[in-house]
């Protein structure tokens, strides 16, 4: 996400119970599971590697081996990755996505209509939606998150923004950025020799911006919370933004999660709550593109909506309820058939998912016959993470027929418009508790949840709009900033990153609050502090965790934890996980699952750091672990200690200035793609679409976000 717009206000604590010599007691319960209880105790258990490696008969499995060493830090403009792997750059922002516009060259002046038919700015979560089975490996619809732009580079060659802290913006200005966030989809493929390009005429490449019109779902469709003069029934909104982690449907669909988009509205008086709770600015918004507001041209408020201050005698006449129609999750049909949404709308809103800083929606394990669950996180510090539980249960007859026409939108709504979310308890003896928030929820202080909301007894919406007052209320565990979840398919463990957490305060200190609260429980208050607890155990954590768990059934209410990894530097006194110079890292972020078979398969993980005990020795950086071949060790914090942390290693390393995000193979595990976002001073040629990605830059560029492409200098599988 980058220091530029994440959310550095501190919206929420929980008061639970207090935390008591969290690590130790955490050490003994893992000393429990691991030497006293018998493999079939502990499986059910849950989440314990190395037990997965365990089959049914009892015979152990040879565990996958990563075959490559891992590497030094490395602090150059190039992207740096193991002897023997390539890496291309591949559709860096303002790649020219069909041919109504001129190609791109570091000299352009972007205008609204380039910037709204090319590649958006700095690339986040992807995945790949394959146009048949055969093919899958050698082409597909890359759906691609564009989380938010470097006006710096966007208006490289007119020195910059224009009035960006002061004035009025231009509209084209304006424009431009809007149509530089959101999503895009582009077509790739490779050609013989394993070079990777886009298809500039495929039909399936669209943008979605922060303009496109969008329908929204569930059960905030229709109501008041979300009328507006742009829709007085309260079904559709205009935009996505700030677009981050993703979700990727088993019928086919891409599920784009709405991060950091308060601070693209301002709301100076009539706020509610939510407004309040979830942080909307009451001064000049993020990017000031409410200022272009009134001009001549302005066409159906697309600059006026980005000022939420009500101005009219009721909301169809305005856009105080503007900010209510995002922070969700949005699901996109990659292949571009959208026949159960309105004609104009690209996508719909998922609100049962919830609303929040809504980093993804990551799906837990799939069984044919039980409900889906898909986990999410809310970006902030000491915010909480969430499970949205399908009502209808997985028929895979429902499953993905790759490049085949037909309405995934509709089985969309099927599974994602009907269900319960909940917000996560995780308790000091390893154990975790599933919270409903549902109106008639009960909570911590024994009240109806809607009640305690203000709202009336069957406001589903009501509550969906206020998920995260709901989930103080019911006593949701207060977390180091979730960041990207990922599931091992075969195991259903679930990982969740924990990036770091400034605002999380010494064992036994009180908490505080935002908005001038004195109580977590008040509406529209949130943490600005909280003390540590047992799955957030050290203060002012810099260096970020991950979090892992197991429950016994995708709807299951209740789940088994454990501190998967502590980032570090190899001279930390609290270096808990026992990382060296070859593999220590901070601000875990992205996390993918890369399923082998055979019930194995390498845990892939992202940094987006600012820590400098790391950041002195390595830009960010991918690596990569076996989860299922960790050997078992007593007493550690975490799953990865001084015994075991040689097999964490260090894949990859990005240009200065970026972070490592986006991650997925082909399915023949020959090729990894991830992005490069925001890189101070690369790719080394600031005109070319492809080019070798580990070429050091020279001199100074204009610099463009991308994807790169890793492959093997010879064909093999990604990794081992
Ligand atoms: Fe956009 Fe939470 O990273
Ligand atoms: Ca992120
Ligand atoms: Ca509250």
């Amino acid at each position: 996400m980058s220091k530029e717009i994440e959310n550095h206000s501190n919206l929420n604590q929980s008061a639970n119970e207090p935390f008591s010599s969290v690590l130790e007691r955490h050490a003994s319960r893992r000393d429990i599971m691991r030497g006293g209880l018998s493999l079939a105790a502990l499986g059910m258990l849950g989440g314990i590697g190395g037990l997965s490696m365990a089959s049914a008969s009892g015979v152990q499995k040879t565990p996958l081996a990563l075959a490559f060493e891992s590497i030094a830090g490395s602090k150059t403009d190039t992207v740096v990755v193991p002897k023997g792997y390539t890496a291309q750059v591949l559709v860096p922002w303002g790649t020219p996505i069909n041919d109504s516009v001129g190609p791109w060259s570091a000299d352009r002046v972007v205008t609204p209509e380039y910037q709204a038919n090319s590649v958006g700015m700095h690339h986040d979560a992807m995945d790949f939606f394959a146009l048949s089975e055969e093919s899958a490996s050698r082409e597909f619809v890359l759906a691609l998150n564009n989380e938010y732009i470097d006006q710096g580079a966007l208006w490289a060659p007119q020195g910059g923004p224009t009035n960006q802290d002061s004035g009025s913006r231009p509209a084209d200005e304006v424009r431009t950025e809007i149509n530089a966030h959101g999503v895009t989809l582009v077509k790739l493929s490779k050609n013989s020799d394993n070079v990777w390009s886009s298809d500039a005429g495929s039909r399936y490449n669209m943008r979605i911006t922060s303009a496109t019109p969008i329908e929204i779902g569930g059960p905030v469709r229709g109501s008041d919370y979300v009328v507006t003069a742009y829709s007085p029934d309260g079904t559709r909104t205009r935009g996505t933004n700030n677009n981050c982690g993703h979700g990727l449907t088993p019928w086919g669909t891409f599920l784009s999660g709405e991060e950091n988009w308060p601070a693209i509205f301002t709301k100076t008086s009539g706020r509610t709550i939510d407004d309040n709770r979830i942080g909307i600015p009451d001064g000049r918004s993020r990017y000031a593109w409410e200022t272009a507001a009134g001009v001549a041209d302005e066409v159906d408020a697309e600059f006026t909506r980005f000022n939420a201050t009500p101005s009219a005698t009721s909301a169809s006449g305005d856009y105080r309820n503007e900010p209510r129609t995002f922070g969700y999750m949005v699901e996109v049909d990659p292949y571009g058939n959208t026949a159960s949404v309105s004609t104009e709308a690209a996508a719909i809103k998922r609100t049962y998912l919830g609303r929040f800083r809504h980093e993804g929606a990551w799906l837990g394990k799939l069984t044919a016959g039980q409900p889906l669950a898909f986990y999410s996180g809310h970006d902030a510090r000491n915010e909480y993470i969430y499970k949205f539980v399908s009502k209808a249960n997985w028929d895979p007859a429902d499953a993905n027929r790759p490049g085949e026409d037909y309405d995934r939108l509709a089985i969309g709504a099927k599974y994602l418009d009907a269900g319960t979310l909940y917000a996560a308890r995780f308790n000091a003896d390893g154990t975790g508790e599933w919270l409903p928030l549902t109106p008639d929820a009960t909570t911590q202080d024994g009240q109806r949840l809607s009640t305690a909301l203000g709202l009336a007894d069957d406001d589903l919406a009501g509550v969906i709009i206020n998920t995260c007052d709901a989930a103080d209320l019911m006593g949701a565990t207060p977390m180091d900033r979730p960041e990207w979840a990922t599931v091992d398919s075969n195991s259903g463990d679930v990982y969740v990153a924990l990036t770091n957490n400034s605002d999380r305060t010494a064992e036994g200190t009180a908490a505080t609050f935002s908005n001038g609260g004195s109580d977590l429980d008040g509406l529209g208050v949130a943490y600005d502090t909280a003390p540590t607890n047992a799955a957030n155990p050290r203060a002012n954590n810099q260096a970020g965790q991950i979090i892992r768990w197991r429950e016994p059934s995708p709807a299951a209410t209740s789940l088994h934890w454990e501190i998967f990894v502590f980032g570090a530097s190899a001279n930390d006194t609290d270096n808990l996980s026992g990382l060296t110079e070859l593999n220590q890292f901070a601000s875990p972020d992205g996390l993918w699952f890369d399923d082998r078979g055979d019930g194995q398969g390498i845990l892939w993980i992202e940094t987006d750091n600012g820590y400098d005990g790391v950041a002195e020795q390595t830009n960010d950086q991918v690596l990569a672990v076996v989860p299922s071949a960790l050997s078992h060790e007593r007493g550690q914090a975490s799953v990865v200690g001084a015994g075991n942390q040689q097999q964490l290693k260090r894949f990859a390393v990005g240009p200065n200035g970026c972070e490592v995000t986006g991650a997925f193979t082909t399915p023949d595990k020959t090729a990894l793609f991830i992005n490069i976002q925001h890189p101070g001073n690369w790719p080394a040629d600031p005109d070319a679409a492809t080019q070798d990605a580990t070429r050091a830059t020279d001199g100074s560029v204009r610099p463009r976000a991308a994807t790169v492409v890793i492959q093997k200098a010879d064909g093999g599988q990604i990794g081992v």
